[in-house]
């Protein structure tokens, strides 16, 4: 049963009892019902077992029917969506994002879209394992519900239900994902346009064939660990302090954060090693391989005859480095791939990698995944609203990846008439790393209320929704999408935040507009740089420039 207070507001519902029985009556043939139950505001939902890629269970701010629907995608593959339908519905339908590999409900950026009032829905893409793991898709159906036909199916058959258990269609659909699921995100505005009025897009992992590929490939510069020019992850703090001793000033102002890492030109030798030092952490210095290999991170990855395969890693992304170049072999995210989506060989050596693996799979484009169709003007027609964004600090997805993503669209569609700006913008966020979060020597405002974010900040799992103390458009990048989509108002700029201690235990320590790309964040030069309103967004090279606050 749903509140009073929904039943008031529409008397003429037939009350849709939240039970495994009655939404079976109402799903075609290939879905069935896992479970269905009622789950009251502030108790814990209790993440069904065998959910290894989310397994946090959250607290839920409002009183939902949770509801997990498996459908049959082929005769060997399969996927499910969980819902979260809240009793105080804001009428709107929220579809939540995955992260690298991870097979599973995401429950905690559903909890997150439940504070709002969303009608939410996550995919776990069609089948079960951690980030790293792609052993699954030597199964090509199961790929191809990764790649996108879990998302959209599940997108389509939760709208109705949440429209059969309402009695009303939602009105306005919206999707928030970071990482893959800023991929899901994008693959979703090139396929079907109609599925949502505004997306959210952070840290998307868009160019899966080239992502994936480089993944190995930026690996490798660092192999093998017994080599000369192998940097151990003991060094890396060493390289992020210096990134930041010769950037930070760089942009105009000392604030441990590194705004500029493009203006910087960061001289890797002032990090050589003056004589034959016993131990190079204590002397806090690389060898002259070393710094090769820094050169290589540091600069994009470019092929025979200045071919662009993939944008190069940002100074100040060191924090985050050990993930894909700090251990005895590539991530998963790269060597699975090879194996697995791409060659079926799961005994590949990854020494034997070179650009003919990236050829191959740009050939091939396992599970169609890659979102590299860049005319989305059928969503522009549709009337849809695109927000996209990107850490600056990001290690293990190049912020240049965003960028290029951004400028090819703007290169295809502005030659046909169609200007970006009053539907599609892109954000920067200086010293955010994949998604969320900050180096602890650099602290910078990380929170926004996007894909991922939620889970990362207080101290009890899905307790936080939104931007607490900040629950408004220009704080909150959902809401100002939705004000966007809903009232027209385009964001000239979103705050970001970041409190001392990021468990919400005391105060905001910094606050700091981001800027629509290419704009960027000034500081006045007057007043606390740690308060949004000494700061403006200029472009470069134009006098106009939009006041904050
Ligand atoms: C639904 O899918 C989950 C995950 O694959 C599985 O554990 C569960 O048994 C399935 N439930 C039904 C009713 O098919
Ligand atoms: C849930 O907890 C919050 C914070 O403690 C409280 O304000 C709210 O009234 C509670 N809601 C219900 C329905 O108990
Ligand atoms: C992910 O799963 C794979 C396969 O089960 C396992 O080998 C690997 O250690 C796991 N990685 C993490 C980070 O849990
Ligand atoms: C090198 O110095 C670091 C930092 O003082 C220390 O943690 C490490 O154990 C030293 N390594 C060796 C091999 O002595
Ligand atoms: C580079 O360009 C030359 C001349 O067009 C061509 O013969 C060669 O195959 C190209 N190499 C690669 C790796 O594309
Ligand atoms: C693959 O995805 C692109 C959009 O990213 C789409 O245009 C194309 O139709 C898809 N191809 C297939 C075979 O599904
Ligand atoms: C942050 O909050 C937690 C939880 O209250 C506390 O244990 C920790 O000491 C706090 N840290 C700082 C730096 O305030």
């Amino acid at each position: 049963m749903k509140s009073s207070l929904f039943l008031a507001a529409l008397p003429l519902a037939t009350a849709f009892e939240c039970s495994k029985y009655t939404f079976q009556a109402i799903l075609p043939t290939q879905a069935s019902v896992a479970f269905a139950r009622t789950v009251a505001a502030n108790a814990t939902f209790t993440v069904p077992a065998g959910d290894i890629a989310y397994p946090t269970s959250p607290v839920l701010l409002r009183s939902v029917c949770a509801v997990q629907i498996n459908v049959t995608s082929s005769p060997t593959s399969a996927y499910s969506f969980g819902l979260f339908l809240p009793d105080d519905w804001n009428n709107r339908f929220l579809a939540v994002g995955n992260g690298g590999f991870a097979g599973g409900i995401n429950w905690l950026d559903l909890a997150a879209g439940v504070g709002y009032g969303f009608a939410s829905m996550s995919t776990d893409t069609g089948h079960s394992s951690n980030s790293s793991d792609g052993s699954w898709a030597l199964n090509k159906e199961k790929l191809t519900d990764w790649g996108y036909r879990a998302m959209h199916g599940s997108v389509v058959l939760a709208k109705e239900v949440v429209q059969a258990y309402y009695g009303s269609k939602s009105k306005y659909s919206y999707y928030s994902g970071c990482s893959t699921g800023g991929r899901q995100g994008l693959k979703e505005v090139e396929m079907f346009p109609e599925d949502f009025d505004g997306v959210l897009a952070g840290s998307a992992a868009w160019w899966t064939s080239h992502l994936q590929t480089w993944t190995v490939k930026v690996a490798l510069y660092n192999l093998p660990t017994t080599s000369a020019h192998h940097i151990p992850p003991a060094l890396f703090p060493i390289v992020g302090a210096e990134v930041l001793r010769q950037c930070d000033a760089q942009d105009g102002l000392i604030d441990t954060i590194v705004s500029d890492p493009r203006g910087c030109e960061f001289i890797p030798e002032e990090l050589l090693c003056k004589s034959q030092v016993a131990n190079q952490t204590e002397a806090g210095c690389l060898t002259g391989p070393q710094i090769d290999t820094l050169y290589k991170i540091f600069n994009d990855y470019v092929e025979t005859n200045q071919t662009f395969v993939f944008p190069r890693l940002e100074p100040g992304s060191e924090a985050q480095w050990e993930v894909l170049i700090g251990g005895n072999q590539p991530n998963g995210l790269g060597i699975d791939y090879v194996r697995y989506f791409l060659l079926n060989q799961p005994d590949w050596n990854f020494y034997d990698f070179d650009y003919g693996i990236v050829q191959e799979a740009d050939k091939v484009q396992p599970g169609n995944a890659s979102a590299i169709d860049f005319d989305i003007s059928p969503f522009h027609a549709r009337g849809g609203k695109l927000l996209q964004y990107h850490g600056f600090a990001d290690g293990l997805i190049p912020t240049g990846s965003s960028e290029y993503f951004y400028r090819q669209v703007m290169r295809t569609l502005l030659p046909k008439g169609v200007e970006l700006d009053s539907w599609y913008r892109f954000f920067l966020v200086p010293g955010m790393q994949h998604c969320q979060g900050t180096p602890s020597n650099v602290n910078a405002p990380w929170y926004f209320a996007g894909g991922n974010q939620a889970g990362a900040l207080g101290l009890r799992p899905g307790c936080v929704s939104g931007v607490p103390g900040f629950r408004d458009p220009e704080h909150d990048i959902l809401l100002a999408l939705m004000r966007w989509t809903e009232e027209g108002q385009a964001p000239e700029y979103i705050i970001a935040t970041k409190w001392h201690n990021d468990t919400l235990q005391d105060k905001v320590f910094r606050q700091r507009p981001l800027c629509p790309h290419p704009q960027r964040a000034q500081y006045t030069g007057q007043g606390d740089p740690n308060d949004a309103s000494d700061w403006r967004c200029s472009s470069r090279g134009s006098l106009s420039a939009q006041l904050v606050g």
